[in-house]
């Protein structure tokens, strides 16, 4: 049975205080859960990491970041590596979220590279795919997600495989208050098993963990998670408020 993984996507937002304050109501509001019968991980920007850390202490709420680089150490200014992101208590890390590949550029081969670097540093990845809507009102949803599958988890062994964690996030629901259909999103999530299925093994497939994201609310949360193939979510508006994160990682039980 796969646990059920919700995770929230800070992005860009919050400060110190404000930070501190929204990872101490989660670690309360999900205590029953976190760490139990849900995995739930607040990710939020590099600088806050540290306090965030602190402030869910022993909670069983993870740690993650938003991003890594490829490279152990050296000159690359303004990067941050895996060993840095293990030291100071990050469990998890995005991986090609769409706003890293559509905003900043990021290709599916860079994606690949950090996706091994944070393998290889001992983090547990999120590969984030997904769709922009013009590739979807063209009917290539699959294949585009095909192609970043493939090429984010070139040279992934079974092994490690087992510990990384798809992320389906449709960039036209992302931010945009317009959520993928729990059909719609069932569909992609099927899709990404066989085809992980065909990639290492069945057996394998059925035990990684999909979570969905795209505008993921406490009032759509649910539906969408009772889809067989949707094992969670990734969070983004909807994971700065403590009550609305609360809500939906309760609903993933
Ligand atoms: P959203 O973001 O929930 O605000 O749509 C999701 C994400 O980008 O991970």
């Amino acid at each position: 049975m796969r646990k059920p993984f919700v995770a929230g996507n800070w992005k860009m937002n919050m400060n110190s205080q404000t930070g501190v304050a929204l990872a101490q109501g989660v670690a309360e509001g999900a205590a029953d859960l976190a760490g139990g019968s849900v995995t739930v991980a607040v990710i939020p920007p590099f600088v806050y990491l540290p306090p965030v850390g602190q402030a869910v202490g022993s909670s069983g709420v993870a740690v993650g970041a938003q991003d890594v680089y490829f490279e152990e150490k050296g000159a690359f200014t303004g990067e941050i590596s895996p060993a840095m992101l293990k030291d100071v208590g990050c469990t998890y890390v995005l991986c090609g979220h769409s706003e890293r590949r559509h905003v900043l550029g990021e290709s599916d081969e860079l994606v690949n590279k950090k996706l091994l670097a944070a393998l290889g540093g001992g983090l547990l990845p999120i590969l984030c795919v997904g769709e922009l809507l013009e590739e979807r009102d063209a009917s290539q949803t699959e294949q585009v997600v095909e192609r970043q599958i493939r090429a984010g988890l070139a040279g992934v062994d079974a092994e490690k495989m087992a510990t990384v964690t798809i992320a389906y996030e449709p960039v036209w629901a992302i931010g945009t208050g317009r959520t993928a259909t729990r059909e719609q999103a069932q569909e992609v999530h099927a899709f990404i098993r066989k085809l992980l299925a065909e990639m290492y093994s069945e057996t394998l497939a059925a035990e990684i963990r999909i979570q969905y994201g795209g505008s993921v609310k406490p009032g759509n949360a649910k539906e969408l998670m009772s889809e067989p193939d949707v094992d969670g979510c990734l969070v983004g508006g909807a994971s700065l408020k403590v009550d609305d994160f609360v809500q939906i990682i309760k609903a993933a039980v």
